[in-house]
């Protein structure tokens, strides 16, 4: 018997049995094993979208059902410039539900009315809740500047929380910092309908990164990861590495062949490029986006163990 009082999260017609959503991470971070294991372990498993094409997004949901009846979405950064495009493929793939986030999108929201599938922006400002809630979101998640991945506040989560919790009758799903056992029963006695956690599922057994990022988690600490400025315009929390090094002191080489993946890039260097070679675990070309919450990872568990931590608690 858990101590956490876990609510019970409705977006839309899907109740997973528990409120734990896996937060999309891209690029190729969360695939079909780490979403499919998060859906079978009662969660939402999320498919990171965002910088693979429509056909590898076909196959990789396809890849999620095979392993999982369970609740599968996909997260699609606003920012990507094939947004609409994996949107659509999502849709026509029969997606659960679509989450995203990195800017805002007015057209989804019609998509997803015409196909009844649930839309779920993620907002940092209680402006954008109540837009979300206007146009049709069937929940939103509020992602503080403690989180992992882009970020579009300062705010800390739980703070962000309680500014909108009263504000909006949608399901609020409070992301940012959120780690441990005690963190996700904090979130909820806070107030909030469900959670999404990254960094704890970017470092798990089943997350698509190489076993050099990983260990990175483990080791990091806070003194160990700063901000820098991406080439999307938004700020991001980052492992110390050679390249980070280089960013800050605005030296890091300029794209050698750019794709045009962004809709708006600085093209200060390529983030798309680098966040690969940190999936990959290049040590000097890597970029390592964590959360803030980066401390509390002391080893990588299997997504079973991680749920089964949040039961036992
Ligand atoms: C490596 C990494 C990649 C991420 N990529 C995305 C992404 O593609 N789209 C997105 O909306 N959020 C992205 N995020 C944010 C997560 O989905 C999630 O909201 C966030 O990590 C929650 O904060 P936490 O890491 O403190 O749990 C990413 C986070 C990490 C750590």
């Amino acid at each position: 018997m858990s101590i956490i009082n876990f609510p019970k999260l409705k977006i839309a017609d899907l109740s997973p049995e528990f409120p734990i959503i896996q937060g999309g991470m891209a690029i190729k971070v969360s695939m079909a094993e780490l979403a499919a294991a998060v859906a079978e372990a009662g969660g939402i498993g999320l498919i990171a979208a965002t910088a693979i094409t429509a056909e590898e997004l076909k196959t990789e949901i396809a890849r999620a059902r095979d392993k999982t009846d369970g609740i599968i979405g996909v997260n699609i950064m606003f920012a990507a410039s094939d947004f609409l495009k994996l949107i659509k493929q999502s849709l026509a793939s029969g997606i659960d539900l679509i989450v995203s986030g990195a800017g805002f999108s007015r057209d989804m929201f019609s998509l997803g009315k015409e196909s009844e599938t649930p839309i779920v922006p993620i907002v940092s400002s209680l402006k954008l809740a109540k837009i979300s809630e206007r146009l049709g979101a069937a929940a939103i998640v509020v992602e503080g500047g403690d989180a992992g991945g882009h970020l579009g506040t300062d705010e800390e989560a739980a703070d962000l929380l309680a500014k909108i919790k009263d504000q909006v009758s949608i399901p609020i799903i409070s992301a940012g910092n959120i780690v441990t056992p005690a963190d996700v029963k904090d979130a909820f006695d806070r107030g909030a309908d469900g959670v999404q956690l990254g960094t704890r599922f970017l470092a798990s057994q089943e997350s698509s990164v190489a076993d050099y990022f990983k260990e990175l988690c483990v080791k990091a600490s806070s003194k160990d990861i700063v901000k820098i400025m991406s080439s999307v315009g938004m700020p991001a929390r980052a492992i110390k590495t050679p390249l980070v090094e280089q960013i800050l002191a605005d030296k890091a080489p300029a794209p050698e062949k750019c794709l045009d993946c962004l809709k708006k890039c600085s093209k200060s260097f390529c983030v798309r490029e680098a966040l690969l070679a940190g999936k990959a675990g290049e040590p000097e070309k890597g970029l390592y986006f964590t959360g803030a919450g980066i401390e509390k990872i002391s080893e990588i568990l299997s997504v079973k163990e991680i749920f089964q931590r949040l039961k036992d608690y």
